[in-house]
């Protein structure tokens, strides 16, 4: 997508880097990551505003550091190095960089000792986030300090004559009080950069290349029932009108109620032409009997491609396929960081367009998933839609250990509906990453009025977390907990107790398979 103004963040393998790239766009300013290793030519052809090297976790002087293109510093464009990007100018422009003897971790008061650009409309001293090793401890050459903490003399550099700038601190993480401002300064003071970047600037500028990429040809559009293929199917409607077809195949492992709901938005909110494929009986026959987490995802992921190949042979005008690929999934598969260990296949319809043939049109590709939020209610999506939670390709075939039966889908099923349902009338449900209910293949035993009971053991999970790589569980109030559970083991025939999940992730993921 053509944007007037970007930052590069450059990519030294922080934890924080997309932190970064989110707080510029929150300012307004489109940022994009990019590896470390990318040439300064490379770069310079985008005419960034600006670059920001992020943290990371290596040492400059060590042999396989992450180094930039020396050619970077050379290209006239504001540079803030964060971190480890500070101790990088140190290290290209000859101060010194050791080795702290203990490793700063946590709240620092800086004190500013000029406020004339980064810092300027900061009281000082102001609450910044720190957390590295080494530490910058002699200037480098035309370099002078504008802020220090107790700890570290040299807490923020500028040149005296070159567009550079360092911060020891991470100004991209909540801790740092004025951090937000920090970054503005960066961006739109120093930069220059307007506050372009709007969910209504990105709509334009998306039905534009949609329309262009595909042309007069048609679309297809797998509807999830999420909201990332949700928002991409309607912002894609709304560029090519009726050559979209959007297909939801109704696996009968959706949630209460999930597959009516997209419909009738689908149909009747945004009068969208969608076709529902009823493919519960299949799903649930070819997966019987299978206990193997793997084996169900394998099973799933071949049968929906099954399914939804067979139903978009009626629109043979279709050579494209709109996916909702996210920032942080394009990110993810270029980081420095190598890929990261699969612990689970995630990716249930990958292979769909190489065997159909179809070309991948994925419009939120530069997006956040608060950005793609932010887009959905320039579209009209309603907004107790956009705040539903993530919910895996398998559904509920993942949320029953054990072998998926009609009897214990239907158990699970209610019993999550009725957790969801708490968790809203208690207005929880957006202080949460994801809820949900999970069926254990035991039974235990329960005494209901004279008789004696043996029924199935529900968990529930409640976690939160901001990317869903890691997560902690929520400490709901033990009042909502108490009514989940007496509510689900009352209304819910063949479940006679509940347990709360109170693992974080690592080293429990967040479904139980
Ligand atoms: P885990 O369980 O790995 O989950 O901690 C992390 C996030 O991924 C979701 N998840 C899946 N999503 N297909 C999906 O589309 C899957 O097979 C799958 N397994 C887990 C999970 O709900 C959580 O948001």
């Amino acid at each position: 997508m053509e944007h007037h103004e970007r930052i590069i963040v450059l990519d030294f393998g922080s934890q924080y880097t997309q932190l970064i790239a989110r707080r510029i766009r929150e300012c307004g300013v489109y940022a994009e990551i990019h590896p470390y290793w990318e040439l300064a030519s490379q770069l310079q052809a985008l005419s960034p505003k600006g670059i920001v090297l992020s943290g990371g976790p290596a040492s400059v002087y060590a042999e396989d550091a992450p180094r930039p293109d020396p050619a970077i510093f050379e290209l006239g464009v504001p540079i803030l190095g964060v971190c480890y990007g500070l101790q990088l100018l140190g290290f290209h422009f000859g101060g010194e960089v050791t080795q702290a003897a203990r490793r700063e971790y946590g709240r620092a008061e800086l004190f500013i000792t000029d406020g004339a650009d980064l810092f300027a409309g900061i009281c000082s001293p102001t609450t910044v986030w720190m957390s590295h090793g080494d530490a910058l401890t002699r200037l480098p050459e035309g370099f002078e300090c504008i802020a220090y903490t107790e700890n570290a003399p040299i807490a923020a550099i500028r040149h005296r004559g070159r567009k550079l700038w360092g911060v020891q601190f991470h100004p991209e993480v909540e801790h740092t009080v004025e951090g937000r401002r920090i970054i503005e300064n960066f961006v739109r003071r120093i930069c220059g950069c307007q506050a372009e970047w709007t969910p209504e600037a990105f709509v334009e500028a998306a039905l534009r290349d949609i329309r262009q990429q595909v042309n007069d040809e048609g679309v297809l559009c797998a509807l999830s029932g999420g909201v990332d293929s949700t928002v991409t199917a309607v912002l894609v409607h709304r560029a090519i009108g009726e050559r979209l077809h959007c297909i939801h195949v109704d696996t009968g492992l959706m949630r209460e109620g999930e597959s009516q709901t997209i419909a009738r938005l689908f149909q009747e909110h945004f009068a969208i032409p969608l076709t529902v494929v009823d493919g519960a009986e299949v799903f649930l026959s070819r997966l019987r009997g299978v206990t193997d987490p793997e084996q169900k995802r394998r099973i799933i992921g071949h049968t929906f491609i099954e399914l939804f190949e067979r139903e978009a042979q009626r629109f043979p005008d279709a050579r494209w396929l709109a996916q909702g690929t996210l920032y942080p999934d394009v990110i993810e598969s270029t980081s420095v960081r190598g890929p990261s260990a699969t612990i689970k296949s995630h990716h249930n319809v990958g292979g769909l367009p190489e065997r159909m043939q179809l070309r991948l049109l994925e419009p939120l590709r530069e997006l956040f998933k608060d950005e793609v939020r932010a887009v959905g209610r320039v579209l009209g999506v309603p907004e107790w839609f956009l705040r539903r939670h993530p919910f895996p390709g398998p559904g509920l075939a993942i949320r029953i250990v054990g072998e998926v039966t009609p009897e214990r889908l239907s158990l699970v099923r209610r019993a999550d509906a009725i957790f969801l349902e708490e968790l809203e009338r208690a207005g929880l449900t957006d202080t949460v990453w994801q809820a949900f209910a999970v069926l254990l293949p035991v039974q235990s035993v329960g005494v209901m009025g004279d008789e004696r009971t043996y029924e199935y053991v529900c968990a529930l999970r409640a976690v939160t977390s901001t990317d869903g790589m890691t997560a902690d569980w929520a400490r709901l109030p033990e009042e909502v907990l108490a009514r989940v559970s007496s509510r689900i083991i009352n209304e819910v025939r063949g479940i006679n107790r509940v347990v709360y999940d109170i693992s974080s992730k690592p080293p429990a993921t967040i479904e139980w398979e």
